[in-house]
């Protein structure tokens, strides 16, 4: 089975230290942290209002960090712009609500294809690898694939929201997405809203390559700090992935 790699989201270390508009705590020194924990790469959501990640924390991760950068991005010009100017490793496009609290349901692709085919292709072109954020749905994981997008990271939001028969289902959806984008040749990451008591059947599901979990670690950090949480968090992955 391959390998299965952790993308710390600090997007909320800054949603603390804006919450005071001074520097503390800091993302990058999150970033560092998370590094030293085992995670394999650092997720940052520039959202257009800025409530939590700032343009410097996006110039500093790409300048400071030796990890891969995955930068969440909704698909507007000026976010375009940033990520070319940067040039992260990665770019997950993800829809974008301003009312929204965090990032609700996953991007219709079917329905923007033509808006969403030459972002895709400039991205592409600069070297950045794309994800498109979607839900667990196959026609939108052949619209990505469509539109020249390399990966999809499934929503897992539902599926961590709900209880009992209908969590069941949510990870039913989410196994057989899975398997539709190892036919069709994509790459497969998934989260959102992942936590210690949600993760393993995630981590369990052998063609998903990565997980991007962010609310939850920072949030347990406050108990445990912040390596100890990655490290179980890891640990727990780990366990579900080489599971007999
Ligand atoms: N993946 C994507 C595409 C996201 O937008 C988010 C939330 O910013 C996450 C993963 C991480 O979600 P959470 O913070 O709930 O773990």
């Amino acid at each position: 089975m391959s390998a299965l790699r952790l993308g710390v989201n600090i997007d909320h270390v800054a949603t603390i230290r804006n919450a005071r508009g001074g520097l503390h705590p800091d993302p990058v020194r999150a970033a560092h942290m998370a590094a030293a924990a085992g995670a394999d790469g650092i997720t940052a959501h520039l959202r257009e209002d800025r409530r939590h990640i700032a343009d410097h924390d996006i110039a500093r991760l790409s300048n400071e960090i030796a990890l891969p950068l995955n930068f969440e991005m909704a698909a507007t010009e000026e976010m375009l712009a940033i990520a070319l100017r940067h040039r992260p490793h990665a770019a997950c496009i993800v829809p974008e609500r301003r009312e929204e609290r965090t990032t609700e349901g996953g991007l219709d692709v079917v329905g923007a294809k033509d808006r969403l085919r030459p972002l895709v292709h400039r991205l592409r072109d600069a070297g950045i690898r794309v994800s498109m954020f979607i839900e667990a749905d196959p026609r939108q994981l052949d619209a990505s694939l469509e539109i020249g997008a390399p990966v999809v990271e499934l929503h897992t939001g539902a599926y961590c929201d709900h209880t009992g028969d209908e969590r069941d289902r949510e990870l039913a959806r989410i196994v057989e997405a899975a398997a539709h984008a190892a036919a069709i040749g994509l790459e497969c990451h998934a989260g959102h809203g992942l936590s210690y008591d949600t993760v393993k059947p995630i981590a369990a599901i052998p063609t998903i390559a990565e997980l991007n979990i962010g609310h939850f670690l920072v949030g347990e950090a406050i108990f445990v700090g912040f390596e100890a949480s990655i490290r179980h968090m890891r640990q727990l992955m780990d366990e579900a992935r080489h599971r007999p």
